[in-house]
């Protein structure tokens, strides 16, 4: 089990386009685990390999609730191929943007297209929680952040709370 530190924005490791994996081989699987394991040990539901550094279309989701078993995805080089018409609005958190929400507005359902922990071809039809999860992590391999989806005075009102912070933590005691 490797638990991978999170990159906190503003940090332009965010902000890169992924890149599409060849195939889910050993070494894409090792990545899928660790940040499996990096997922849960911060608490969330979503992991986009950039968040820890990494520059492959990549993402890990669990949506189950805490009453439930697990039900980790590994998604590679997933792909948004049928939205509905219908939206839905969340309040939306990040591991890279600790402690702050905002309501986002994204299509209820979609189809999602991807490569599975075992290289297969996949598509699922996704809805509600599961839907805006995938959304948001597809969102984080071109570089885009909740944040990014909110006006501007939000956005700005959220990455300069999170830069005076990280400010603060760098000041020797
Ligand atoms: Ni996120």
């Amino acid at each position: 089990m490797t638990v991978l530190p999170i990159i906190v924005a503003p940090d332009p490791r965010l902000k890169i386009k992924a890149k599409p994996v060849d195939a889910v081989d050993d070494d894409v699987r090792q990545l899928m685990d660790d940040m499996l394991d990096s997922m849960y040990a911060a608490q969330g539901i979503g992991l986009a390999a950039p968040q820890v550094g990494d520059d492959r279309r990549v993402i890990v989701v669990d949506v189950s609730r805490e009453n439930e078993d697990p039900q980790p995805m590994f998604l590679a080089n997933p792909q948004i191929v049928g939205v509905s018409d219908d939206d839905r609005e969340h309040e939306e958190g990040c591991l890279s943007l600790p402690e702050h929400y905002a309501a986002v507005v994204r299509p209820d359902q979609v189809r999602i297209r991807y490569l599975d922990r075992d290289n297969e071809i996949c598509e699922i039809d996704a809805e509600g929680i599961l839907a805006t999860c995938i959304q948001h992590e597809i969102d984080h391999l071109d570089g885009i952040l909740f944040v990014d989806r909110v006006s501007a005075l939000k956005r700005n009102m959220i990455l300069r709370k999170l830069q005076k912070a990280k400010k603060l933590a760098a000041q020797p005691a």
